[in-house]
């Protein structure tokens, strides 16, 4: 079966077409990172529009660089929640007018599962049971996976996601946004101990987070220095490995909790080059088996809705023809596959 995938929550408009039998043959990305720098964060409306104007030509173009036509996709998967509303609506009704067109069935699928899932799109995938760290700019979870569909949340933050935490101390530190691929960048050029910041919540048991008190004692830290180039990355580091060693503790917790030997790892922080060599040092220490998907199958793209819409059409699952969304939406209450 040939799946369309359409990834519009937020602000990456992601297109991809995934073939159950040869995988993945095609996925493209728009990002519009530019269009919400003057801002400094993204602007819901200007979202919407832009994905109106990026979603058929990528489609056009995805469906070129798999040499298909129109008529060869049997499918459609769209995010239909969580996200923005607006950005959402784009693709759903974009996804669900090319599905009743083309006479072929149509599925609204969690953005938080297509990140989930998205280590399984490489090759030698892992199986469930596993446990999955989700770490996003809007999430971050720890969730048990028992199968596809079933899913419980072990743990999550109390206040800002591990990606927001990474964006809003960039911020601080005066860098542009969006600010955490460039505080990891900064990072690399820092001199590590000479800021220690704290592990949130690590002192005491549980699989919550907590990163909002980071970004105050960042805050301090660099409000009282020389405020000098070599300082801010010497913060940057410290921060990134206060997030980093925190993420890796509740990790290991959390396979313990679950009795289970693989971590998936997953969402726009699964790109971050010191968490992915962190968890292979866990991994060799422990025995177990850590697994990522490419960087950029880390952030937000077309090929893990493709991808998660792919395994739950096969399974006989669609939504009827109304456009809808769910800009919240529980994991937990997803049917099984
Ligand atoms: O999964 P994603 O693309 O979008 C959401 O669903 O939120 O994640 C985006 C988040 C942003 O907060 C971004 O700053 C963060 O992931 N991010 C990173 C890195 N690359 C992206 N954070 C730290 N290090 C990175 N290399
Ligand atoms: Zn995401």
């Amino acid at each position: 079966m040939i799946v369309l995938g359409i990834e519009t929550s937020c602000d990456e408009t992601g297109v991809a077409l995934y073939c159950t039998e040869r995988g993945l043959l095609a996925h493209t990305l728009y990002s519009q990172v530019k269009l919400h720098a003057d801002y400094g964060g993204v602007v819901p409306e200007l979202a919407s529009r832009d994905h109106v104007r990026k979603l058929l030509p990528l489609i056009q173009c995805c469906l070129q660089q798999a040499a298909l036509n129109i008529r060869d996709i049997q499918g459609v998967a769209y995010t239909s929640g969580p996200g923005l509303v607006g950005a959402l609506l784009v693709g759903a009704a974009t996804g669900r007018a090319l599905a009743w067109s083309l006479g072929v069935p149509a599925i609204g699928i969690h953005h938080m599962e297509g990140h989930l899932l998205a280590p399984l799109i490489e090759a030698d995938p892992p199986q469930p049971p596993f446990v999955a760290l989700l770490v996003s700019g809007g999430h971050s979870q720890l969730v048990e996976v028992r199968a596809i569909g079933r899913y419980r949340v072990l743990g999550e933050t109390l206040d800002d996601a591990a990606g927001e935490a990474f964006d809003k101390t960039a911020k601080l530190l005066g860098l542009p946004y969006p600010g955490g691929p460039e505080l990891a960048q900064l990072a690399t050029s820092g001199v590590r101990g000479r800021f220690t910041f704290s592990r949130p919540m690590t002192d005491r048991p549980g699989l919550e987070f907590s990163f909002s008190g980071l970004k105050t004692q960042v805050l301090l830290a660099w409000r009282d220095s020389d405020q000098s180039a070599q300082t801010r990355a010497d913060i940057a580091l410290g921060f990134q490995d206060a997030v980093v060693d925190t993420l890796a503790i509740k990790c290991e917790r959390a396979l313990l909790a679950a009795g289970s030997k693989t971590l998936v790892v997953a969402g726009g922080v699964g790109a971050n080059r010191d968490l992915r060599k962190k968890l292979d040092e866990l991994a060799q220490r422990k025995r177990i088996r850590v697994c990522f998907p490419r960087p950029e199958f880390c952030t937000d793209n077309g090929a893990m809705i493709a991808f998660a819409g792919a395994l739950r059409l096969v399974a006989g699952q669609h939504n009827d023809a109304a456009i809808t969304v769910q800009p919240r939406w529980d994991m937990a209450a997803l049917p099984a596959v």
